[in-house]
């Protein structure tokens, strides 16, 4: 272990605390992390933790989410910049004026949005359980915010439910073209196409499996071949080439999610020393959130 590792480890045993990290963080990151996953993989990993302190390495949204779930828990950020472009594509005002003009429907909200939307909705979702929670729903059907590609993937997979969709949309994944895609499957044309559900659906349909980023690396890892191209954040090279070794990935290299980056080891390192950049909510928010983050983990 180099010297800031050392002293991370030094510092976590003193302060009792889990670094949990996207898929999407700095190699080194990833590397210094107790648990390395998905949004929904994070969430468990969060709400299950007995340490007192959780560094969240992604994006604000993931970090509140933790602190929903464990409100108890001390829940820090190694950079309160690191915002999803897309949390920031929709408002509580816009869902309540949504949910008044189609009364009936209940609001399902992907998790990548603010904690205040989340207070709005009846249940949250990830891109791994989209499809899965649409379909359990009782009633006629869903307002679907903020993701537009992600909620009409999930209602193309669910046909019998009447959906209203968003406009939001996370601008690395837009950014993925079809012209991309088919550079990169003449460049390599034994590989499978694998994509995230935030992709346009004119490229979800060049692909031949659609998932989560942790769903596209069990894929790789049982799958019998050994190349693939793979349509989200190029972070998620580091974890399919260390989870699969001699498989070969290839990615669309302009999709950088700059918020991703922000967490390195130094400012982790930093972080557990002073122990600020803590994330705060107010307490009425944390209580109308709790119950649909809770639902989308597969609680009550
Ligand atoms: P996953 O939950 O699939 O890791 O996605 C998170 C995300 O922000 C995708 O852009
Ligand atoms: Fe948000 Fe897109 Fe970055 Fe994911 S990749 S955190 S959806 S901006």
């Amino acid at each position: 272990m180099d010297d800031i590792g050392e002293r991370i480890a030094e510092l976590k045993k003193e302060r009792n605390a889990v670094i949990l990290a996207h898929n999407y963080c700095l190699p080194e990151v990833q590397d210094l992390a107790d648990h390395v996953g998905d949004s929904l993989g994070l969430s468990i990993a969060a709400s299950k933790t007995d340490a007192d302190v959780i560094v969240f390495c992604g994006v604000t949204f993931m970090a509140e989410t933790a602190k929903i779930l464990s409100p108890g828990k001390t829940v820090l950020i190694p950079d309160p910049a690191a915002v999803c472009a897309m949390a920031q594509m929709c408002t509580p005002e816009q869902i309540r004026t949504e949910r008044e003009a189609n009364p009936g429907l209940e609001v399902v909200g992907y998790v990548n949005s603010t904690a205040a939307c989340k207070a709005e909705m009846d249940i949250c979702c990830t891109s791994s359980n989209a499809v899965a929670v649409v379909s359990s729903l009782e009633g006629e059907g869903a307002i679907f915010v903020p993701d537009k590609n992600l909620g009409s993937y999930a209602a193309s997979k669910c046909p019998s439910k009447r959906m209203v969709l968003w406009n939001g949309f996370c601008p690395v994944h837009q950014s993925i073209s079809v012209q991309q895609v088919t550079d990169l499957k003449a460049a390599h044309p034994g590989a499978e196409v694998l994509a995230h559900p935030e992709c346009r659906g004119e490229v979800l349909e060049l692909a031949d499996v659609v998932g989560s980023t942790e769903a596209m690396l069990t894929h790789c890892r049982s799958s019998d071949r050994d190349e693939f191209i793979v349509l989200t954040e190029v972070g998620m090279r580091h974890r399919m080439e260390r989870s699969c070794p001699g498989k070969s990935f290839y990615f669309p290299e302009s999709a950088v999610c700059g918020a991703m980056k922000m967490a390195t080891p130094e400012t982790v390192a930093t972080l557990l020393e002073n122990m600020d950049r803590r994330v705060e909510l107010p307490a009425d928010i944390v209580d109308r959130a709790r119950r649909p983050v809770q639902r989308m983990i597969g609680g009550s």
